[in-house]
């Protein structure tokens, strides 16, 4: 029977992913089919706000024009040729986004989980190759609360049990130590086999943790001090997110291995990159890392235009100045059920105050009946970051939204 042919109710067709699908995911239960800049649209037609933003991989809101043509383009142009041959987009890619953020090289890959992979093997590569750490022994230190991705790789040092639990036996070599904690940094960068500092300069997934003013520079001196490579986890802060290119640049730190994903393709399709400089880039000879799609043309091209569609539009200043005026206008709404709101330029999250376990996903609910799509993150914390693209008026809208839903929680 086909019953995916005719299946076009929401009912049905969520049915039809629980039938069929994995279920890896707990998605709140509303079917997309279009999307266009911070909008997106379900099967029944009805108009949502993307308060998510697909994790942040859509800054520059959905199907952008200049992104879609460029694709569209070279979609009918030259796809895929592998790393056996040369491109032309390849070349033109690796000189502009080096260009673009101030590094020698880039390596090219395609999801974020894949690009954090190779930081580490390239830090790793360093550790032996210029730091002379002994074999096999080289540590990389990371934050409690981190999230990276879900290869085996990454989540052997991950602290979420749910991430982590029954995918052992794990990977060694990391150092876990607490997140915005300068002292433990200090005491763990004694231990002269630490190749490596990874972090996310504002961590998303855990609920937008945002840490104190200095953190990231003065980690970044200890690092220098110690001889230990800074690895920034931008894939989902930078790109304008937080109010600057990257989050870093708040701090004037400038990592030294980058790491950027998500929305390096304004949403179409996974692309990834690493950059640092020759000393630690060309540690990586031909044979020891690569990937059969990453840098392919598709790719290429449509991370160049969604790169120039960020500084085109301004897209970083906006976040900077509509995110000071959300937390405002959220704190102002003066609600017994927001206990707080933190973040820095449109990536944000409100954490709920409220004795039920689940009113964070009540909220949630109530916020798509009203039109607005947000997820819950670890229980009670809501990630509100709507397409970089969003104006001030829709803002408020959306601002009247979320006051309106909240009195579900009364
Ligand atoms: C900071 C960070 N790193 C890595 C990843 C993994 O990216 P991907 O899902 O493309 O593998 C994510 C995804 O949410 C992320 O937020």
């Amino acid at each position: 029977m086909l019953v995916h042919a005719i299946a076009s109710k929401p009912d049905e067709l969520i049915g039809l992913e629980n039938e069929y699908g994995a279920h890896n995911y707990h998605s709140l239960p509303v079917v997309l089919n279009k999307g266009k800049g911070i909008f997106v649209w379900d099967v029944a037609g009805k108009k949502y706000f993307d308060f998510l933003s697909a994790y942040s991989a859509v800054n520059q809101g959905h199907c952008h024009p200049r992104i879609i043509e460029s694709l569209q383009h070279q979609a009918s142009t030259l796809t895929l040729t592998s790393r056996a041959f040369h491109s032309e987009e390849l070349s033109l890619f690796t000189e502009f986004i080096c260009t673009y953020f101030g590094y020698d090289k880039v390596l090219p890959m395609n999801t974020g989980a894949e690009a954090v992979e190779t930081a580490l093997k390239v830090c790793r590569h360093w550790a032996y190759r210029v730091k002379k750490i002994a074999d096999e022994k080289a540590k990389i230190i990371v934050c409690n609360g981190n999230f990276h991705g879900r290869t085996l790789g990454i989540i052997s040092f991950s602290s979420d049990p749910q991430s982590k639990n029954d995918f052992g036996p794990f990977l060694p070599g990391f150092i876990n130590i607490p997140y915005n904690d300068l002292p433990s940094l200090k005491e763990a960068l004694k231990d002269k086999d630490v190749a490596a500092f990874l972090i996310e300069p504002i961590q998303g997934e855990a609920g937008v943790n945002v840490p104190d003013e200095g953190y990231l520079s003065t980690a970044k001196k200890y690092c220098e001090a110690a001889n230990v490579l800074f690895i920034a986890d931008e894939i989902q802060t930078g790109l304008g997110r937080t109010g600057k290119l990257l989050c870093c640049d708040h701090e004037e730190v400038s990592p030294d291995i980058l790491i950027l994903g998500k929305a390096l393709s304004g949403g179409t399709m996974p692309v990834s990159a690493v950059l640092a400089n020759k000393e630690i880039m060309d540690t990586i000879q031909p044979g020891e890392h690569g990937s059969t799609y990453g840098g392919n043309p598709l790719a290429c091209k449509v991370a160049i235009e969604s790169l120039k569609v960020i500084k085109d539009e301004s897209l970083a200043q906006n976040a900077e100045e509509l995110g000071n005026y959300f937390r405002a206008a959220i704190r102002k709404l003066n609600s017994p059920h927001i206990k707080k709101i933190r973040g820095k330029g449109l990536l944000n999250a409100i954490i709920i105050e409220h004795p039920e376990e689940e009113a964070a996903w009540k909220l949630c609910i109530q916020l798509m009946k009203n039109g607005l799509l947000a997820k819950p993150t670890h229980g009670d914390k809501i990630r509100l970051a709507p397409p970089l693209t969003i104006n001030k008026e829709q803002l408020d809208e959306a601002i009247g939204i979320i006051n309106k839903s909240l009195a579900i929680l009364d």
